[in-house]
């Protein structure tokens, strides 16, 4: 597995030097594999979105480094090439859309790209299908008339047409309702599958995410206090407590199974899938109790 983001001692600072200096991020070391899926977590104000800009060059470290696909973010004559490669998904993106219709705004980084209209108008169809959305149906749209969860949805799709090797989405289920929030869970489940992918999902809420993720890094106050894979967390039972955080029951039993030598799958990410690896086991233990 190739090493595609390695954060290395990345302090931020916002207006250094004025007497509105903001030490947003301090001494911060991350790296993620190609195909895996960072759940970043942490308070308002923690410093996730500022981590965020720092991944696609939108802000440069202060100090320590950045490094995505192997290109160094403080290098700006390789910005255009970085942005190719990191598509982020805005806190609330439908608040930004504004072509009007939906071909349009989901073509609308598409058109830097060189490509053919015709190479266009099958990524803008194909991304719509991929955040669940009928193309036919909603092409000539006007975003402003749809639901902010579909506007939402657009928005993604927009980023998604460009096919970024990294994508970046921050606090992607914010004021979505139980079934907004599913369908986001979706689309980041869909990517996920393909394992050529890397992810990042920002959240205020751990449980989101926690079964689709691979590592987990959380924030406080612009500090890491915890980076590392998702069953390492439940042995701190400190950071569990401090950050109230819970796990679903389904992943406490799978990984309790395992700690107890029994083979379990922990990539399952609801109940009924945990039902079925639970049939699964009980069927091959069968005549061993
Ligand atoms: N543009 C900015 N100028 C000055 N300070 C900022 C700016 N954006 C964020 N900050 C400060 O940096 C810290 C981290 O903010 P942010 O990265 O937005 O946190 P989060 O996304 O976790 O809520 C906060 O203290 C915030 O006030
Ligand atoms: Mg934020």
């Amino acid at each position: 597995m190739s090493k595609i983001i390695d954060i290395k001692d990345l302090s931020y600072i916002y207006l250094p030097g004025t007497a509105y200096q903001q030490q947003a991020l301090n001494n911060i070391n991350i790296s993620l594999n190609q195909g895996e899926l960072l759940g970043l977590f942490g308070g308002n104000g923690s410093g996730k979105s500022t981590l965020a800009k720092l991944l696609n060059g939108l802000i440069y470290p202060t100090t320590g480094r950045v490094t995505v696909c192997g290109i160094d973010t403080s290098i700006k004559a390789l910005r255009n090439d970085l942005w190719k490669k990191v598509g982020l998904v805005f806190q609330y993106p439908e608040q930004q859309i504004f072509e009007s219709n939906v071909y349009d705004e989901v073509a609308y980084g598409l058109r830097n790209l060189d490509l053919s209209e015709s190479e266009v108008k099958s990524r803008v169809y194909e991304a719509l299908k991929r955040v669940g959305l009928i193309p036919n149906s909603m092409v000539n749209l006007s975003p402003v008339k749809l639901s902010g969860g579909v506007r939402r949805r657009i928005a993604i799709a927009g980023i998604l047409a460009l096919e970024p090797e990294i994508l970046v989405m921050d606090e992607p289920m914010a004021g979505l309702d139980p079934l907004g929030q599913k369908l986001m869970l979706d689309i980041i489940k869909a990517r996920q599958e393909n394992k050529t992918q890397t992810t990042i999902i920002i959240s205020h809420n751990l449980k989101d995410i926690l079964a689709l993720a691979d590592k987990i890094a959380i924030l406080e106050k612009g500090y890491l206090v915890f980076y590392g894979e998702v069953p390492e967390l439940l042995n701190h039972i400190d950071i569990l407590s401090k950050f109230r955080l819970e796990l679903p029951d389904y992943l406490q039993v799978a990984y309790a199974l395992n700690a107890r030598g029994i083979k379990t799958n922990s990539e399952i990410n609801n109940l009924h899938e945990a039902g079925l690896e639970l049939i699964r086991i009980i069927s091959s233990q069968k005549g061993k109790f």
